[in-house]
């Protein structure tokens, strides 16, 4: 199959057509870019899994253009959920609710409960409104990093299927915050851009002193995640960066150091990757250096950020990343 590539303001008509047809397209959103198909059919989630290689008890976010189809989707759905909605709503936000007989099992890996989530992406939602509501992972081979380009999904999944939909890079460049409102206490289950702190404010009760009471586990959890095909190292700080940086240049690894452009100086003439200056920067920019550095380089050490909020969900990512390892 050939895999096209089309700016989102054109492909709307196309991708909608390809949906009703129970095929796959690439969506852009704020966070990462979304493999999608009709989450109401059994028939066209399936070759999610397939294009993917992802394991069928990693359940699917439901992508939606409008509040009203949630009822549609989920049961008993609390007054924290449209709290919570008319706050962060189109946004980076995830939350898991009590599955309706309409989602079919495949979506939700045969569980009760189904993620709900409007992107910003306005092309996104237009594409919504006219086909589906759309079941879709992040559209990377299962266990790669996550895509934050056309191109880095073209790369990784060209051929797997018929269109991908430009929008340019994503704004937030993390997966989005995953909250279950089927808990007896409200539950992260992944951090993202909406955070602890953000959500404590709504629901009191999750989070104690603007920390997370309880942080479970996203079944998708249990794989290795958003992984580099070299080594991946973390380091909290620029004069610890550069001396692993000369051992392993020694080693004849060809290392390189991403990081915020505050440390240049300490980095000198090394290989280096620019994360742009702030939190949120580092945060956009994450994925397409892991990109860049494992193409270019055969080592990677990532600066380690240390602070709360924002700082500890693109940590989040970056600690699967290296598989915890830090110098
Ligand atoms: O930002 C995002 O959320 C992106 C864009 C495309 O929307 N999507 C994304 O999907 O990151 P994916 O499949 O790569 O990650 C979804 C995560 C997984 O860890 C999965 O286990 C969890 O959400 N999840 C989905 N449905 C769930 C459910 N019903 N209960 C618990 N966890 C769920
Ligand atoms: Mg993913």
């Amino acid at each position: 199959m050939e895999t096209k590539i089309v700016s989102a303001k054109e492909g709307i008509e196309e991708g909608a057509r390809i949906i009703k047809e129970d095929g796959l397209v690439v969506f852009p959103t704020e966070t990462v870019y979304g493999l999608g198909a009709n989450a109401l059919s059994e028939e066209a989630v399936k070759k999610i899994f397939t294009a993917k290689g992802r394991p069928q008890d990693n359940p699917l976010i439901v992508h939606i253009s409008s509040i009203e189809q949630v009822k549609d989707l989920a049961v008993d759905i609390p007054d924290a959920f449209y709290m919570l909605a008319d706050k962060y709503m189109p946004g980076p936000l995830t939350v898991i609710l009590k599955k309706s007989d309409k989602v079919p099992y495949v979506v939700t890996a045969g569980g009760e409960t189904v993620g709900i989530r409007m992107p910003k992406n306005v092309y996104t939602r237009e594409l919504i409104s006219k086909s589906f509501p759309l079941a879709a992972p992040s559209a990377n081979k299962s266990k790669h990093i996550s895509p934050t380009t056309a191109q880095h999904v073209f790369e990784d999944l060209q051929g797997e299927l018929e269109l991908i939909l430009d929008d340019g890079p994503c704004m937030v460049g993390i997966e989005s915050t995953v909250l279950d409102l089927t808990c007896d206490t409200p539950t992260i289950l992944r951090p993202g851009a909406v955070t602890a702190e953000m959500l404590s404010e709504d629901l009191g009760e999750v989070l104690q002193n603007g920390k997370v009471i309880k942080i479970a586990k996203a079944p998708g959890m249990k794989y290795t995640h958003y992984a580099p095909k070299v080594p991946c190292v973390m380091s909290a700080s620029a004069e610890k960066s550069v001396e692993e940086y000369d051992i392993k240049e020694k080693e004849g690894l060809n290392p390189v150091i991403v990081t915020r452009d505050i440390f240049r100086d300490v980095i000198k003439e090394r290989n280096i990757i620019s994360l742009g200056i702030t939190a949120e920067d580092y945060t956009r920019n994450i994925y397409s250096a892991l990109h860049e550095a494992e193409k270019k380089y055969g080592y990677i050490i990532v600066e380690k950020l240390t602070g709360a909020g924002i700082e500890a969900s693109v940590m989040n990512r970056v600690e699967k990343a290296c598989g915890g390892k830090e110098v």
